[in-house]
């Protein structure tokens, strides 16, 4: 049986994302702050075993990831993530913008650098990283969006290198943009909701090959600029 570790599992993309592995019978490492809140979580029906964890805690990242050395994790999704402040220019709060970054770009590098023995012993060898368009610096017509923006394209950044490094271990690096999710971060009035979202990434995830490590997606599979 195949093995997930996700974080952010008890909201949003993270949560509708376990309930399709659960589905599929995978066995579920599912990351989140407050357990003992995660009452949409604890209702899924499943395999999932809950944790604790914040991932901007790099002392508890290391111990957990001890907590599960010898396990395989055949797939890894970096899904926690928060917007930050929503700030034009002159506005900008420098404290939260490195908050912003210690949760969307350090944490999913540190989960990598953890938790790449797990990985490397499993069949898929997957990891998956929950970016966004935002932090396209291609298609970035709209402007502002300092922090959002350069946390993901660092997250892009940093997802590409660790493709690139971890290639010759047989792991896959892949990127996703989810769409724009009807969730707290996305908003009631976003594209839409998070269980075609999920569908959409569990199912490019399901078909992800070794020839796609690097490479940044849609939530429909289709490839999109850096
Ligand atoms: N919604 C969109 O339109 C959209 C678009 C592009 C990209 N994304 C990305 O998709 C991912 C999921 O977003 P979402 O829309 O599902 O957002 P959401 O509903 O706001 O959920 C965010 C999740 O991240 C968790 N999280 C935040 N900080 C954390 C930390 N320090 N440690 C552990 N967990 C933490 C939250 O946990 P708590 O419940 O404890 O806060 C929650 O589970 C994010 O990376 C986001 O940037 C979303």
């Amino acid at each position: 049986v195949p093995t997930l570790l996700i974080t952010g599992a008890n909201r949003g993309i993270g949560l509708e994302l376990t309930r399709l592995y659960a589905a599929d019978g995978w066995t579920i490492h599912a990351c989140c702050r407050y357990p003992d809140k995660a009452a949409a979580l604890k209702a899924l029906d499943g395999e999932i075993l809950l944790h604790r964890l914040d991932v901007t805690d790099g002392l508890r990242v290391a111990s957990f990831a001890r907590e599960l050395s010898g396990e395989r994790i055949d797939l890894l999704i970096n899904n926690a993530g928060i917007y930050g402040p929503r700030t034009g220019f002159g506005e900008t709060d420098y404290d939260e913008w490195l908050s912003v970054l210690k949760t969307n770009t350090l944490a999913p590098l540190r989960m990598a650098e953890r938790f790449a023995d797990h990985v490397v012993r499993s069949d898929r060898k997957c990891i998956a990283m929950i970016s966004s368009i935002m932090g396209s610096v291609g298609s970035n017509s709209s402007g502002g969006a300092y922090i959002y923006r350069s946390s993901k394209a660092a997250l892009n950044a940093v997802s590409k290198s660790l493709s690139v490094d971890l290639a010759e271990r047989g792991i896959t690096v892949v990127m996703f943009h989810p769409g724009w999710v009807q969730t707290d971060m996305g908003g009631s009035g976003a594209d839409i909701d998070a269980e075609t979202s999920a569908a959409g990434i569990h199912g490019v995830l399901g078909r992800v090959t070794t020839q796609d490590n690097g490479h940044f997606f849609n939530y429909d599979g289709t490839k999109l600029p850096w």
